[in-house]
This record gives C-alpha cells, structure tokens and sequence, in this order.
C-alpha cells in the first residue's frame, strides 16, 4: 500500500513555484500578489488562512491578509473586493469561507472579478472547467489532480467514484476526473445524501473520493482491495488527550481501509497540503495573465 504523501507532493510543486517566482525577481518585475480576506475568528479558518499566508512566502508570493470583524456588514465586504479587483497590485483574491449568517456568500463570490478569483468559485470559472477551457480550477480538487499527477496516477478507463457534489469539492472533482485529460477519462459516479446503496457503489470504485465532511464514514467493507482512496474530509473532534483538545479526521476510516487500499492519502498531510499547492499554482497563473 502506497501513502500518498501531500508533503512530499506539494513541496515538489512549492520549488517549482519558487524557482519562477525568482526569475521573476531576478528579472525585476512585479512579484505575485495574493490578497486574502478573513472574516470573524473561527478557528479553523485561522489555521487555513494562516498556512495560506505562511505557503505564499516560502514560495516568494507576497500575501495581504485583510480582516474584517464578524459583523462586518455586507456592503463594506463588498467595497473591500472592488477595490482587490481595481488594484493593478493585486494577481488573486481569496475570501475565506464560511461567512457569517448575515453575508449573502453567492454574492461575495460572483463579486471577485474573473480573473482574480484564485479559488475558482466564481460561476464563470465554474462554466469553463465544465466546458475544458482554461479557468482557475477550485484548489481541493486541483490539488487531488496535482497529487494523481505527481505519483503517475491515471484515472484513464476506471471507475471513480466520488461521494459529495459541493460546488468547492465534489462537483469539480468529478468533471475533472471526467473530463477528456491527461489525469482525466475515468467514468464517474457522484453519490450524495440521497444515494440509495452508497456502499454498494463504492465498492465498485477503482479511484473512490471521500469528501462529505462524515469523519470515518467510508469503512473497509466499503472499499474494493486494490483501490485508490482519496479522503478529503477535515473535521475537528474532540479529544481531551490531543494537546489542542481536538485532533482532525478524515472522512475514511485509515486504519481498517489502508491495508486494502492500493494507495491512500492519510489525513492530516494529504489532500490539505495540495489544496495550498493548487492555490499557490492558481495566483501564479493569474500573475501570469495580467503581466
Ligand atoms: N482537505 C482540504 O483542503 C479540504 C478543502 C475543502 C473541504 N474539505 C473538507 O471536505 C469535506 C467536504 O467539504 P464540502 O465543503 O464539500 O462539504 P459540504 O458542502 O457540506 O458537502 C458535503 C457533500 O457530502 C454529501 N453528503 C453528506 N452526508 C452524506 C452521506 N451520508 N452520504 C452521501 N453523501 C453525503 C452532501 O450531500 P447533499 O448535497 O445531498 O447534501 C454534500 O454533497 C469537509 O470535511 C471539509 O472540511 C477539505
């Protein structure tokens, strides 16, 4: 059984990053610039935007992290993003989600201009990763591709099964594994909470993807011997022995489904590290298409 190992993979991605980023330098242009917004003091968005800023720099990326309280009302959000969008300054515009009750999220995300939205949410980014054109691919299933990638996994002619169908996860995960690419042609099945007989279905997956936010949820006798196990899953639960008083779970149950598995990514130190290596690659690009 093989770890895919997100460390590994992402920093293979973070020094080719940093080797453009310092021709850049040495060239004496702009560097990239990634603004991220944070709203309010949840703590795993903390955490999330943190790593965000602290990636951006071991790559030579320049970050802005721009925070609001959690009241913050919606028009100044709003107006923070106008002006992201207008500054010349300014590659790629990341708001961290969740927002608070009172902030329409739709509006925050088709706020971001198109070519500044480095996470990929906006319906237009969305409309092209559909239809094979060039966009900025949402960093979690970016991430999972970059690490097929990088350990020469071809999902070409199987079955992959994806259980989730969120616009930031499931969804663009299944159309890439679908769609006609290198790390892509596999046929795809997307399960959600109205899937009868999931277990069924996921014991039929070559590649099965677990992203449902159900920690453990995915059980040996879910998975097929010999498949390809993606858990993308995070969730904090408790635990009073954990110096934090939590620790994070994916949404397999590693210790039962690994020894069948042919390949799986652990959590924490798998899909999470590529999610910024996807991030990291999409300011890049958007550098890239404004020079
Ligand atoms: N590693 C990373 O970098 C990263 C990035 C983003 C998210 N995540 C994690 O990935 C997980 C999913 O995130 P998300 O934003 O996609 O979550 P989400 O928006 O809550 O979507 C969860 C999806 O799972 C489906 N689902 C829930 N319970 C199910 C069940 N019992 N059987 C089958 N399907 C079920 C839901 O179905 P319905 O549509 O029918 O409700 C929904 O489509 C979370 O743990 C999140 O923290 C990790």
């Amino acid at each position: 059984m093989l770890v895919l190992d997100g460390k590994i993979a992402s920093a293979a991605i973070k020094e080719k990053l940093q080797q453009e980023v310092a021709l850049i330098v040495e060239k004496k242009q702009r560097i990239p610039h990634l603004a991220a917004i944070l709203i309010g003091n949840n703590g795993a968005s903390e955490t999330y935007v943190a790593s965000k800023v602290k990636n951006c720099e071991e790559v030579g990326i320049e970050s802005s992290l721009i925070r609001f309280e959690s009241d913050v009302d919606q028009t100044t959000l709003l107006n923070k993003i106008e002006e992201l969008n207008t500054d010349a300054n300014i590659d790629g515009i990341l708001v961290q989600l969740p927002l608070p009750g009172h902030i329409n999220e739709q509006k925050v995300i088709e706020a971001i201009h198109p070519t500044k939205d480095v996470d990929g949410f906006h319906p237009i980014s969305a409309g092209k990763l559909v239809q094979g054109m060039q966009t900025f691919i949402p960093a979690t299933p970016y991430g999972i591709m970059l690490m097929l990638e990088h350990y020469n996994i071809q999902p070409k002619g199987k079955h992959a099964v994806v259980i989730g169908r969120s616009n930031i996860v499931g969804r663009p995960m299944s159309i890439l594994l679908s769609s006609n690419t290198k790390y892509g042609n596999a046929t795809v099945t997307i399960c959600h909470s109205h899937t009868p007989n999931l277990a069924e279905i996921c014991l039929q997956a070559d590649i099965l993807v677990a992203a449902l936010g159900k920690p453990g949820f995915v059980k040996a006798n879910m998975v097929k011997d010999g498949a390809i196990v993606i858990d993308v899953g995070i969730t904090r639960v408790e635990d009073n022995t954990a110096k934090k008083g939590f620790r994070i779970k994916g949404d397999v149950a590693y210790d039962e489904v690994a020894p069948k598995a042919a390949a799986i990514t652990p959590v924490p130190g798998g899909v999470g590290l590529m999610t910024i290596a996807g991030l990291l690659k999409n300011t890049l690009q958007a550098y890239q298409q404004h020079q």
